[in-house]
């Protein structure tokens, strides 16, 4: 067995990304949301982005410019019991590749963010 990341930094963030989007379109529920909003020959430009956007939530970078409520608006068929699918993935990426104390601040983080971009979509639920 490799041994979990016991830091994070830009390197350890892009695994992060690469590894939960691989399973991302893989996923039954999520996978056809992102096949159907990125374009193969468009998933490096959205995983540039999604460097830039844990490296700006995790490491303060200022990397991330961008308005994902905006964004998350255009996405076709997104409803809100994805979000808990979308959690379920990141947590287990996070804990399979980071030590339990940094695993649980990337959930910590992820879990609010999902909470407020929920209540922008979705403010009824
Ligand atoms: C229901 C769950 C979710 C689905 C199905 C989903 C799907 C997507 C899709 C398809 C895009 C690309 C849209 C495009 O470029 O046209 C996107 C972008 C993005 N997603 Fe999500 N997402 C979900 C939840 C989340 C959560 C919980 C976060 C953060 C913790 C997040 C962060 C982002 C960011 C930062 C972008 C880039 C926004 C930009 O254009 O600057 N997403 N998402």
């Amino acid at each position: 067995m490799t041994s979990l990341f016991n830091a994070v930094t830009e390197a350890t963030v892009r695994v992060l990304v690469d590894s939960f989007y691989a399973r991302a379109r893989r996923d039954p529920t999520l996978g056809p949301i992102f096949a159907a909003a990125i374009a193969d020959d468009a998933w490096p430009q959205h995983l540039k982005r999604m460097y830039a956007f844990w490296s700006s939530v995790m490491l303060n970078s200022g990397r991330y410019k961008g308005d994902p409520v905006s964004t998350h608006r255009r996405v076709a068929g997104v409803e809100p019991p994805m979000f808990g699918n979308w959690l379920e993935l990141f947590e287990a990426t996070a804990a399979e590749l980071f030590v339990p104390a940094l695993a649980m601040q990337f959930t910590a983080k992820a879990r609010r963010i999902a909470e407020s971009l929920q209540f922008a979509l979705f403010p009824c639920t």
